[in-house]
């Protein structure tokens, strides 16, 4: 059994304590827009924030959470309007999509930690976040168009996880 706090609410789960915090949140929280890849913390699909930090839940024994604050791409703003959705669209960074709200999440938590990062930077948040699209340079520019949105407070809102 697991108590953990997504996305703000407060949720019990009566599974084993191995299994991944993916399936958790996918299957017994119904929450589907965190999304499987390779199940082996290799493609980023997976990533969610556990207590703000950009975590593969796929590998994740929904145990270690007990008692952390889960947040997922449903959580991340009430009404999908965080600079970093809001540069996503901007930018129109996806493709088929997949991937994205892994990306989207992996790069929020970077913004929170460095919110005016360099290529370099990005490059290093972002390597094990993968794209079988190809849609990186629109992922840089998107990540780009939310740091500026940020540091020009055009946005209203905090970059945070
Ligand atoms: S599904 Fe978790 S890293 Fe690929
Ligand atoms: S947009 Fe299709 S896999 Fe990334």
């Amino acid at each position: 059994m697991a108590t953990l706090t997504i996305n703000g609410r407060p949720v019990t789960l009566e599974v084993a304590d191995d299994m991944p915090l993916l399936w958790a949140i996918r299957d017994y929280v119904g929450l589907t827009g965190t999304k499987f890849g390779c199940g082996a913390g290799l493609c980023g699909a997976c990533t969610v924030h556990v207590d703000g930090e950009a975590t593969r839940s796929c590998i994740t024994p929904v145990a270690s959470a007990d008692g952390k604050e889960i947040t997922t791409i449903e959580g991340l703003s009430s009404a999908g309007d965080h600079p970093v959705q809001l540069a996503w669209v901007a930018e129109d960074a996806p493709q088929c999509g997949y991937c994205q709200s892994g990306q989207i999440m992996q790069a929020a938590a970077l913004l929170a930690d460095n919110p005016d990062p360099s290529d370099e930077d990005i490059d290093r948040a972002m390597k094990g976040n993968l794209c079988r699209c190809g849609t990186y340079n629109q992922i840089r520019a998107a990540i780009k168009h939310a740091a500026a949105a940020k540091m020009a407070g055009r946005d209203g809102e905090e970059v945070s996880a």
